[in-house]
């Protein structure tokens, strides 16, 4: 079949506006932006519904077929317009129709999905010339012209609790050797595990975890990458919460995968085992049909996080998170679709080396300046 007859559609992951004068157009699915112009509009709501070259060049008689051809070649270039059902369209429909009610607010899940990082390797002055050449923020607010009211000095409790709380410290270094299949478990059940049931009247019986859920809706579902886990074969695990168990994936899993999952932090391959969250949206999507609501999914991770964190503080392990993640890397080993389901925030924890040096923060995270 000739170009000229081929069926179109535009795609629907789509959203454009306004910089310094210059109309942008950036499909959040591709993630590709380019400057346009609004003409490119009216091609494109055209091709709202799918149309042939051929329908358009009439369609668009106040311009020369050859430019009507010209401009449909290029947005077909950019992914602005897609053959209807071929496998693009197929994922952007999905897309489509799996987000309607968060869209387009959701657009941004995916327009920073596998954001670019600086690589470990550049020198220290590279990456600093990253940042902006103004002064960082003041760290601390200070409201001016109010009434301070001096506060009692927090009591120094001594529980197990309070000890826990205060030890937590973000881990970049591993002592060798396996952790216990035990401690793997007490981390999945205590942060992920159902802890019960409770009735509601609308909505039937709903699990309850040691994290608040917005409506308990709990979208979160967590995978394990076992590397040096005692009576654990290395692989990477589903954690079936409602039943506390593991169900192995075919996926191959290394130490040099596990940084790879974390934008090549090289660090971090010295885990024990890393904890790979992610959420099935249409769980929430369910009851909250406003974009607001992905927001409830993102604060519900943080949640997982912080229990995470202090229960493996607590079992005298060495535990760190990252949010600088190669996305769709980890949800092809997922063998998750990256729409419905996708990977939101990694976990990890290893065996402590004592005393604690904390390391020098946050500078591999940085995101690279994007080009357009
Ligand atoms: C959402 C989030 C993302 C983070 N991402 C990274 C990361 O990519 N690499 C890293 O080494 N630390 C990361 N951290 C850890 C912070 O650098 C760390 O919390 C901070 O330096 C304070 O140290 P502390 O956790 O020991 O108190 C992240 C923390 C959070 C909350």
């Amino acid at each position: 079949m000739g170009r000229a007859a081929l069926k179109l559609h535009s795609a629907s992951s789509q959203i454009a506006y306004w910089e310094a004068g210059q109309l942008w157009i950036v499909n959040f699915l591709t993630r590709r932006t380019f400057a346009t112009d609004p003409v490119t509009f009216e091609l494109l709501r055209y091709f709202c519904l799918p149309r042939t070259i051929a329908s358009a060049i009439p369609a668009f008689k106040t311009y020369s077929p050859e430019s009507v051809t010209a401009a449909i070649l290029q947005l077909i270039d950019a992914q602005l317009l897609l053959e209807h059902g071929s496998p693009e369209w197929r994922r952007d429909q999905f897309l489509a129709s799996s987000w309607k009610p968060w869209l387009p607010e959701g657009g941004f899940h995916f327009v920073t999905k596998d954001t670019p990082f600086i690589p470990e390797s550049w020198p220290i002055e590279e990456k600093m010339k990253v940042l902006p050449a103004t002064p960082a923020p003041r760290q601390f607010k200070t409201a001016r012209g109010a009434r301070v009211v001096r506060l009692p000095a927090a009591r120094a409790e001594r529980d197990s609790f309070f000890e826990t709380v205060h030890a937590r410290r973000t881990h970049r270094q591993f002592a060798k050797g396996k952790m216990s299949l035990e401690d793997i478990a007490t981390l999945l059940q205590t942060t992920w595990g159902v802890q019960g049931y409770f009735e509601t009247n609308v909505f039937g019986k709903l699990p309850f975890k040691t994290s608040p859920s917005g409506g308990a809706r709990h979208p979160g579902e967590v995978y394990l990458m076992a590397l040096r886990v005692a009576g654990l074969a290395p692989g990477m695990y589903h954690y079936q919460a409602k039943d506390h168990r593991l169900a192995r994936l075919p996926t191959k899993v290394s130490p040099r995968r596990a940084s790879a999952y974390c934008a090549d932090q090289l660090y971090f391959a010295g885990a024990s085992a890393l904890f790979i969250m992610t959420a099935v949206f249409a769980r929430t999507m369910w009851k909250y049909g406003r974009g607001r609501a992905y927001r409830v999914v993102l604060l519900e991770t943080g949640h997982f996080c912080q229990t995470f964190c202090l229960t493996a503080t607590r079992l005298g392990l060495a535990p760190f998170s990252t949010a600088a993640l190669k996305d769709t890397l980890i949800e092809k080993d997922l063998g998750i679709d990256g729409i419905s389901e996708s990977v939101l925030y990694v976990a990890g924890v290893g065996l402590a080396v004592r005393p604690y040096e904390p390391a020098l923060a946050g500078s591999v995270g940085q995101v690279a300046p994007q080009p357009r």
